[in-house]
């Protein structure tokens, strides 16, 4: 069987910078206990009515495309990750594919969070290492300060995420000691209401307080977005942090083992592992917990805030940039994020 490869990675993040400061005018909040419990210092947002996730990920697109050497033409599949697209359906793997020219071939849109990035790598490598697809596409974007709570209410969410996008081309390698070793996904839909955006959607109150939400008991139609949904601004993202926290510091050292191992691999052997950008914390836990040096990290939340499925391609990319990702290195990709869904990767760049 052939393997598969990143043959192309880029990335954008808007230009609009906003720092820690600028959102304690807005709320109530303050740089220190950002930086203490996230370690955020700035984050991007993108310009509202002229960019959206969909015209984020062309922009990654682009540079990955480029520097994979081939053109859009050649591209065979899209895969798209978000939590955030332009529109609740259509996905936004199609405005993509009418934005780059490339008509006819195959959109998939994943709904993974965090780990929709190493989700996307998973069905990426299946499609080409079968030799069914030579480049697949493979986006993650995220928008997520059009749907942010501004008010204090909102403040234990907001300060943490932040915009951008980050792209890959797969494809196939013959190289014996290259590419993409294995992928690991996993899910535990118990945590499914710890970290989620409820509305709109048609859940009716099914696993939540349907008082609380207002959901109207008529035969048809009504409950996929209420007046009182909106009125009580029940419409933001929902998180109990802690829960989130405790959950992703054992699932995240749990995954990096799970693919060192499957490959014969021992932690002293990473030469780079690059974590999903959730909280600077949970990161030095992991770091700290594997006892990995400093250089053996890759962390830019600091930047960037948490960029949910375009994190790990930002924080690859700029890793490989920098020259701290080379030919050869054995890197490690792992998330975490609501579902919960948590996952890995490992390759030989
Ligand atoms: O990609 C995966 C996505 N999510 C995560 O990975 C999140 C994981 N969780 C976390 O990162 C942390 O739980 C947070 C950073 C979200 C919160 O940190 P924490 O240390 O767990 O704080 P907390 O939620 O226990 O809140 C402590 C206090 C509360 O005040 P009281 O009740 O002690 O008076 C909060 O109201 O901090 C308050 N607080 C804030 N204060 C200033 C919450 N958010 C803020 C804020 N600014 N932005």
């Amino acid at each position: 069987m052939l393997r598969s490869k990143i043959g192309g990675i880029g990335y954008y993040v808007p230009e609009k910078v906003v720092t820690n400061h600028d959102l304690m005018k807005v709320m109530d909040t303050s740089d220190e206990w950002i930086q203490e419990r996230t370690g955020i210092v700035e984050r991007r947002y993108a310009k509202k009515h002229e960019e959206t996730t969909a015209t984020m990920g062309v922009e990654a697109a682009k540079i990955a495309i480029e520097r994979a050497g081939i053109t859009a033409k050649d591209v065979d599949m899209i895969i798209f990750a978000t939590l955030s697209p332009d529109y609740y359906f259509p996905g936004s793997g199609v405005l993509l594919q009418r934005m780059l020219g490339m008509n006819g071939i195959g959109a998939l849109d994943i709904r993974n969070q965090c780990s929709g990035f190493v989700y996307g790598l998973s069905i990426a490598d299946q499609f080409v290492k079968t030799g069914m697809y030579k480049n697949v596409l493979l986006v993650g974007s995220e928008f997520h300060s059009c749907g942010l709570d501004f008010t204090t209410r909102g403040r234990n969410v907001s300060v943490i995420f932040g915009d951008g996008a980050g792209a890959v081309v797969i494809q196939p390698t013959d190289k014996e000691n290259q590419g993409i070793l294995s992928t690991h996904l996993h899910a535990d839909g118990d945590g499914a209401e710890k970290l989620a955006y409820f509305n709109p959607g048609c859940h009716g109150g099914t696993f939540l307080d349907k008082e609380k939400f207002g959901y109207p008991d008529q035969e048809y139609g009504g409950i996929f977005l209420t007046d009182k949904m909106i009125e009580d601004e029940d419409i933001y993202p929902y998180m109990e942090g802690q829960a989130v926290f405790k959950f992703a510091v054992t699932k995240f050292p749990e995954v990096i083992m799970e693919a060192l191992e499957t490959n014969g691999y021992t932690k002293e052997d990473i030469d780079m592992l690059i974590p999903h950008q959730a909280n600077l914390r949970i990161s030095q836990f992991v770091q700290h917990r594997l006892k990995l040096p400093d250089n053996k990290v890759w962390n830019n939340i600091q930047k960037y805030g948490n960029t949910t499925a375009a994190s790990i391609p930002i924080a690859l990319c700029e890793a490989w940039e920098a020259g701290a990702v080379k030919e050869g290195d054995l890197v490690c990709l792992a998330a975490f994020g609501s579902g919960f869904t948590w996952a890995s990767a490992l390759l030989r760049w």
